[in-house]
């Protein structure tokens, strides 16, 4: 996809990553500074910076390099290497990485240009797009970070041929979240694609991919700062972020907390009449196909209420629930705790049966 505006240096394609030197270029003499993690290096981020000629720096792999001892670290590389405020940061890896590595790049000599390399599903799709920069605190996930767009997001699907098949199901999360909210754009891309990519199989899955970021790029073009319309991408988190977080990181991905998310959004949504059953049951199939997700038997009402009174805390009173409806989403619903509870005990009613049969 390339086209005016904010997605006018989106690219995604089959060997994106071959040309590489020409997508991320931006004034013909610019110099680069590849910041990976340390499983990425080997499989991919080498090979990038051998293409530009640039120094590369491993960070540990996971959310634990999303802290300030990561941005002091990739800061005093740069500097140590002669990183200069005009040059460019190349973030090569997942949501971690670019999230990172992007604040790092906002941060340095108070800002220098970066391009985004995502290497997962989630980031292709999601966490690469939008600006959105940042690093965790003890108090909660992206407490501190900044809006610092990249000049250029280059993805290449074929990384994800080295991705671990549940990381690139759990990013599929984000697709069908994507197609929720813009039905007209990507309703008929996921009966072929979706479930060739859900078993692994990546050849033509530019088309998806790409109407999945496209719905992203879009609403951010629309509001850069997150005033109200990008809040819509907010679809499935609301419950998602609260179950991830009293799972404890880790144990549930972000993309499997979204799918159950987005299961409680379309059981939430029938009760509201926002949706007939046999639209809700359709969703439900895709959702299927990402399954196994890890299951919710051992997560407790208890344990995930607090998380969404937090949010609430921080949205001055209201969550604001995003939720499906014909056609696309209704943003800022008021839920009930005790709604709430219900839909997401009828999550843990299912083990063994298929989420259609919610419906
Ligand atoms: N900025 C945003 O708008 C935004 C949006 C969504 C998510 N995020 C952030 O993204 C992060 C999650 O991103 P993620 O799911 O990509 O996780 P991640 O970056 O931790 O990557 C997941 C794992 O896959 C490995 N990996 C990455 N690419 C690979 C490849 N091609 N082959 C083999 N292994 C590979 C990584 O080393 C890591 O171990 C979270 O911190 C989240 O907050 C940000
Ligand atoms: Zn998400």
């Amino acid at each position: 996809m390339q086209g005016g505006g904010l997605e006018a240096r989106y690219t995604l394609g089959h060997g994106a990553l071959v040309d590489i030197r020409n997508l991320a270029r931006t004034d013909g003499d610019d110099r680069f500074y590849v910041i990976t993690d340390e499983h990425v290096a080997p499989l991919w981020a080498d090979a990038v910076a051998e293409r530009l000629t640039a120094p590369r720096l491993a960070l540990p792999p996971g959310e634990e390099s999303k802290r300030w001892a990561s941005v002091e670290t990739a800061v005093r590389w740069l500097l140590e290497q002669g990183a200069e405020r005009r040059d460019t940061v190349v973030a090569v890896g997942g949501g971690v990485i670019t999230d990172v590595a992007g604040f790092v790049a906002a941060v340095t000599m108070r800002g220098m240009r970066w391009v985004a390399v995502p290497t997962t599903l989630l980031a292709m799709v999601d966490a690469a797009i939008g600006g959105k920069t940042g690093i965790d605190l003890a108090e909660g996930k992206n407490l501190v970070g900044t809006f610092w767009f990249p000049s250029a997001v280059v993805a290449d699907p074929a990384v994800l041929a080295t991705l671990d098949p549940r990381q690139l199901r759990a990013g599929l999360a984000e697709v069908v979240k994507a197609a929720m909210i813009a039905p007209a754009t990507l309703q008929h891309h996921l009966p072929a694609s979706l479930p060739r990519l859900a078993a692994g199989n990546l050849s033509e899955c530019e088309e998806v991919l790409t109407a999945a970021a496209k719905v992203k790029v879009d609403v951010v073009a629309r509001d850069e700062r997150e005033s109200g319309l990008r809040a819509s991408l907010n679809l499935g988190h609301t419950l998602g972020h609260a179950m991830e977080a009293a799972a404890g990181y880790g144990r549930l991905l972000h993309g499997e907390a979204v799918a159950w998310g987005l299961v409680a959004a379309l059981i939430l949504s029938c009760e509201r009449a926002l949706l007939p059953l046999a639209e809700a049951r359709r969703w439900a199939e895709w959702l299927e196909l990402l399954r196994p997700l890890p299951n919710l038997g051992g997560l407790r009402w208890h344990d995930v209420a607090p998380f969404l009174a937090r949010d609430k805390k921080r949205s001055r009173g209201s969550v604001g629930w995003i939720l499906p409806r014909v056609g696309g989403v209704v943003v800022g619903l008021e839920i009930a705790d005790e709604e709430a509870r219900q839909a997401f005990e009828r999550l843990k009613t299912v083990q063994d049966e298929p989420l259609p049969s919610l419906f």
